[in-house]
């Protein structure tokens, strides 16, 4: 049988190892979690640089050029996120993913399945945001599927527009709305 000071002993063993627990549970979440992103509203511009190795568009080939157009043609990216349109404003991120033509119309009716995440550090808000959607050359509007970080559980839809088309240099802005 346990004395009452052993069983003191154990009860604050046990409260120690509580209280400790629930300090360490506490420090890792806070480095772990960065603050949530609660607002409704978030936008940034892809910087894209052709002469960068930050797209192929001969990721995959069409499958038939002859019978189906540019139908099964693969692009994949790699490109920055910047806070403004200049490419040289402050760098947030990434944007990285690929579309697949799904049509049998070439540029400029195509028909474009995109597949993207989005890596986003302004130094307040941390995390990953996960688009899938419809690429067209009229309108393009993804939708926002999920996220991680200060972006987990994120709904919402994602439009992009083209603001600077003087190549070398394509510049997309992103227009981010969260439901
Ligand atoms: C992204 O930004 C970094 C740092 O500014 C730069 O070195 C790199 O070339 C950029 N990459 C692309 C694909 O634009
Ligand atoms: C594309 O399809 C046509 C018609 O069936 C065929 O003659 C041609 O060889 C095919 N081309 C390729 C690259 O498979
Ligand atoms: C941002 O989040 C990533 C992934 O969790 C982490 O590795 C990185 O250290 C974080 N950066 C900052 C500045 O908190």
């Amino acid at each position: 049988m346990l004395s009452m000071k052993r069983i003191n002993q154990v009860a604050m063993a046990v409260f120690v190892v509580v209280v400790l627990s629930g300090l360490s549970k506490n420090v890792t979440s806070a480095a772990s979690s960065p603050f949530l992103f609660t607002g409704s509203h978030l936008e940034y511009y892809a910087q894209l640089d052709v002469r960068l190795p930050g797209v192929s568009t001969a990721f995959l080939p069409p499958i038939n050029t002859t019978l189906s157009a540019r139908f099964g043609a693969g692009t994949i990216f790699g490109l920055n996120i910047t806070e403004e349109v200049s490419p040289s404003s402050k760098l947030l991120g990434s944007l990285r993913g690929y579309t697949i033509e799904t049509s049998y119309l070439g540029y400029p009716d195509s028909w474009l399945l995109e597949v993207a995440f989005v890596e986003y550090n302004d130094g307040q808000y941390n995390g990953t945001l996960q688009l899938q959607g419809l690429a067209q050359e009229s309108l393009t509007e993804l939708g926002i599927t999920g996220g991680s970080g200060s972006f987990r559980g994120a709904k919402g839809y994602l439009v992009v527009t083209l603001v600077v088309n003087s190549l070398p240099t394509r510049t997309f802005r992103h227009d981010l709305t969260f439901l």
